[in-house]
């Protein structure tokens, strides 16, 4: 007989640290299993996975052929050194270079990695130093990533790496210019030039953005936005650096998520699903420009886990069942009825302030008063009504990431309408629920 889940959550609790939580309050589910959209816990519950992990379980738990690519690699050669060349690292070289349309990959060991080489490299090649990137962002967990990045999370271990500028995102909900989606000029490009014009343009090296912001909104931009931000960035010989690590992989139907806005970037980094999580790996995609300048200049970077042949082969497998499996077909399929469904609910509960989405990449953002707009909690912080919004959701057993005010739906790419229903139901009743208790509190003070 296995060992009781009490017994083994505890044994995680005594020696193991949790991320990003205090420690005494880390209150992890023990996982068992997992099939497709689901998973079960150490007492046998059956959850929904609506935010694929951690947005990054792109084609669900368990998929054969993934398991089955692994298992053969592993029989046949588990590791390489980084300087070797081997069948997978090559494959799934050439793969991303069609899927990109850039030239060729380095592979580090996730998201942040992949940050903070693409920040070296466009170092490098340009010779500049210092980067722009975006309030409302993440680029990853390491000194660098983490110093690029806005997110909150980088307050406690400043100052950062020096020579990051920050400039404001296009967040239309809460437009930081006060201006309007409809009738607006672009500020959240235009402003961008006036900071690259006070900081010097041949100072900088680089803007770091998220093909569509990811944990810090969700922001999807104007569909004029990149394509005028690319023409600005070239104005003033900046490269892009595209972070896909959480938008990419068909998470918005496509295999970039600033393939939907025509556009091209210099530097492409990605990670999680790109194996859907099922080996650790991520890949920095440079241009055929920069890749000639590293053929007579070196590349000054390395991983001993670089090109891992047991990650490149879950790559492989994982990008083929993409394409063969008409993975991307069933996020525009499903992606328009759960919009249909966020809008449904954004006209019919009080407490939906905004909803936002690109295939099956989307987010609640709930609010006290939909005309004041105040959040239902504060940026970095939570509030009673978010609490019990996920107690609910736990309790019927759907599990997805809260974050402030925002609820996140983003499900694994081969959902169906059945389960996406399932779990947009149990939403529903929630935020019924958050409406009664905002009405309550409200007519007692
Ligand atoms: C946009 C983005 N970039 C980078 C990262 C960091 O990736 P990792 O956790 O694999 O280092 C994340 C993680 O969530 C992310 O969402």
């Amino acid at each position: 007989m296995g060992r009781a889940s009490a017994e083994i959550i505890q044994e995680n609790r005594d020696y193991t640290l949790f991320p990003w939580s205090v420690q005494g309050s880390a209150n992890p589910i023990h996982l068992v299993k997992g099939q497709g959209v689901w998973f079960w816990d150490g007492d046998g519950n059956k959850w929904l996975d609506f935010c694929s992990q951690l947005i990054n379980l792109n084609i669900g738990h368990q998929h054969p052929r993934v398991i089955a690519a692994i298992k053969r690699q592993a029989d046949e050669l588990c590791f390489a050194g980084p300087g070797f060349a081997t069948e997978p690292r090559g494959a799934l070289g050439k793969r991303l270079a069609e899927v990109t349309g850039l030239a060729k990959a380095f592979y580090t060991n996730g998201g942040t990695e992949s940050n903070e080489t693409a920040m070296k490299i466009a170092r490098t090649y340009t010779g500049r130093r210092k980067i722009i990137s975006r309030y409302r962002s993440y680029h990853g967990d390491t000194m660098g990533s983490m110093s690029a990045g806005g997110d909150f999370r980088r307050w406690p271990v400043e100052p950062g790496v020096p020579g990051i500028i920050r400039v404001f995102d296009p967040y239309c909900y809460r437009c930081p210019f006060g201006v309007e989606v409809g009738s607006c000029s672009r500020q959240c490009v235009t402003h961008v030039e006036e900071v690259i014009q006070m900081e010097g343009p041949q100072s900088i090296a680089a803007m770091i953005v998220e093909g569509i912001t990811g944990t810090n909104g969700l922001l999807v931009p104007p569909d004029d936005y990149f394509p005028k931000l690319r023409a600005l960035l070239d104005k003033y010989g900046i490269l892009m650096i595209d972070d896909e690590v959480m938008a990419g992989f068909g998470r918005t139907g496509k295999w970039l998520a600033t393939q939907h806005y025509g556009i091209k970037p210099d530097i492409v980094t990605c990670a999680k699903g790109l194996t859907s999580g099922y080996q650790p790996l991520g890949a920095v995609i440079v241009s055929d420009e920069i890749a000639g300048y590293f053929e007579t200049n070196m590349l000054w970077t390395g991983l001993t886990f670089s090109g891992h042949p047991m990650s490149c082969a879950a790559a492989v497998a994982t990008l083929a069942a993409y394409e063969d499996e008409g993975i991307f077909e069933n996020v525009a399929l499903q992606g328009a009825h759960l919009a249909m469904r966020l809008e449904a609910m954004q006209e019919k509960y009080a407490c939906v302030g905004d909803v936002r989405h690109k295939g099956l990449f989307s987010m609640l953002e709930l609010v006290r008063d939909k005309k004041s707009k105040e959040p239902l909690a504060p940026y970095a912080g939570t509030s009673p009504e978010m609490a019990s919004f996920n107690s609910y959701l736990r309790s019927k057993h759907v599990y997805t990431y809260l974050r402030f005010n925002l609820c996140f739906v983003a499900p694994p790419l081969i959902i169906s309408r059945v389960e996406l229903d399932h779990g947009l139901d149990v939403m529903e009743a929630g935020l019924a629920l958050l409406d009664k208790a905002i009405t309550e509190k409200g007519s007692e003070q």
